[in-house]
């Protein structure tokens, strides 16, 4: 018997080994299921871990914690567990059946067997489980022909309902198809377009289906899965005819794995949904916000693109110096600045918009409003102007230390001071 359990890592293997070992004192059956025996087979590295268990999955995970010393979330209303290791998660699930009361509906479950547990799973390649008990560790349980479709290289669904039962496999679908290089094979394809027809995707609640989309945009590569939805009309579920700017989404995924790595926290896939909806109105940018209940975050960039893309102009043009850029891009969100980065045909405009994200957005003064004071000021928000038309100075590149700080911001004062009626203490 071929131990698939082999291609992992000895770290992993030795860690699912033990898991094996505590479910055989427990009389438990255990298994590694779904995504990471795909990925096993595939040969792609996956570190989610995601185990099922014929039996009491949170009893056997608050043991496995124990034994393992790791830190154990339970989530009671699922039935499920989450060990937490330094360097990585397992999901822990009781094996279960589901019944789908209506189409769309969140199912009824109740505990059942592996062979429950995979069959109501989305696609075959994604129903498939590594035994972990000693006796059998590293079997493949396949009772659906997974391997097959998976060395064909298809996606296909168990059963004609599939997309009635949970209509989010809809995006699922089309995200591993193009995450893997696949195709959805043609019954599956079919019974796709029936379901896109018939609008089972109003079944689902609309953030519910939207979090499955964002899957998509959170993908390595979400241009791929996205022209192939467009190109399907899976788009239709946004209920506003989009156009995609595909050029600026391409520059944006450029950019944006130029990006990765280098230190900017921003949710990837928010870049990609600005540009998606980047020449939809406002009012349909609110509506889509409202409808998917977006996160304020979400929302703000969505609508701050608008005027983002009219201070790209300003960007773009020769005479846009470093402090203009700074004044324009200061009340952007990162994804909004990232996305116009992406969006610019022009290199400089490109190179203007790294500099304030690298360096003039984190320009400080070292002078106060206290030294001014000192020196007879009194604090008012002319002070305040005074300070902020500083460091635009400094940001130009115009002052180079404190004392020349504190001089031009002195001047400033005085020449403001006597023009606008003197306001020198004293
Ligand atoms: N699943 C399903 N139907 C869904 C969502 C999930 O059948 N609508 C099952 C699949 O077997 C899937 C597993 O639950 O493999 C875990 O779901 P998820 O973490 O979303 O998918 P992964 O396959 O792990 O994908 P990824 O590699 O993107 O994490």
């Amino acid at each position: 018997m071929k131990n698939y359990l082999n291609q992992l890592d000895q770290t992993t293997r030795t860690f699912l080994k033990n898991i094996g070992r505590e479910a055989d004192r427990s009389k438990l059956r255990v298994y590694l299921v779904g995504g990471p025996v795909r990925d096993i087979l595939f040969n792609k590295k996956n570190l989610d871990l995601d185990i099922v268990i014929e039996g009491d999955a949170i009893e056997f995970a608050r043991h496995l914690a124990k034994s393992l010393k790791a830190n154990v979330k339970i989530y009671r209303e699922f039935g499920t567990a989450t060990l937490l290791f330094p360097h990585r998660h397992v999901d822990l699930v009781t094996a279960r059946r589901e019944d789908y009361p209506h189409r769309g509906a969140l199912p009824v479950v109740m505990p059942g067997t592996l062979r429950d547990d995979l069959g109501r799973r989305d696609f075959t390649i994604n129903a498939m489980a590594i035994a972990l008990n000693q006796g059998n560790l590293g079997m493949l349980i396949d009772p659906f022909a997974g391997q097959e479709d998976l060395k064909a290289k298809k996606i296909r669904v168990l059963h004609d309902q599939s997309f009635a039962d949970d209509p989010t496999r809809l995006l699922r679908a089309v995200r591993f198809e193009q995450r893997l290089g696949f195709h959805v094979e043609p019954k599956t394809l079919g019974l796709w377009k029936m379901a896109m027809k018939q609008k089972f995707y109003h079944n689902v609640k609309p953030p519910r289906y939207f979090a499955e989309f964002k899957k998509i945009l959170g993908e390595k590569i979400p241009l791929k899965p996205l022209k192939r939805l467009y190109q399907l009309k899976g788009l239709a579920f946004f209920k506003i005819a989009l156009n995609p700017d595909w050029k600026a989404l391409e520059n944006v995924q450029a950019s944006m794995n130029q990006t990765n790595g280098k230190g900017l926290r921003v949710q990837p896939g928010l870049i990609y949904l600005i540009a998606l909806l980047g020449n939809v109105s406002d009012a349909s940018k609110e509506k889509i916000s409202q409808r998917f209940q977006l996160t304020r975050e979400e929302r703000t960039s969505l609508l701050q693109s608008t005027k983002a893309l009219k201070a790209l102009q300003c960007i773009s043009q020769k005479s846009c110096s470093p402090s203009r850029v700074y004044r324009l891009l200061g009340g952007f969100s990162l994804a909004t600045i990232l996305f116009l980065r992406g969006k610019t045909s022009s290199r400089s405009a490109r190179q203007r918009i790294s500099r304030f994200l690298t360096q003039d957005q984190h320009v400080k003064l070292n002078i106060n409003g206290t030294q001014l004071k000192l020196l007879g000021f009194a604090s008012s928000r002319r002070m305040g102007q005074a300070l902020e038309e500083v460091l635009y100075q400094k940001i130009d590149g115009r002052i180079k230390n404190d004392r020349q700080e504190l001089m031009a911001a002195q001047q400033l004062l005085k020449r403001r001071g006597n023009k606008n009626g003197a306001f020198r203490k004293g």
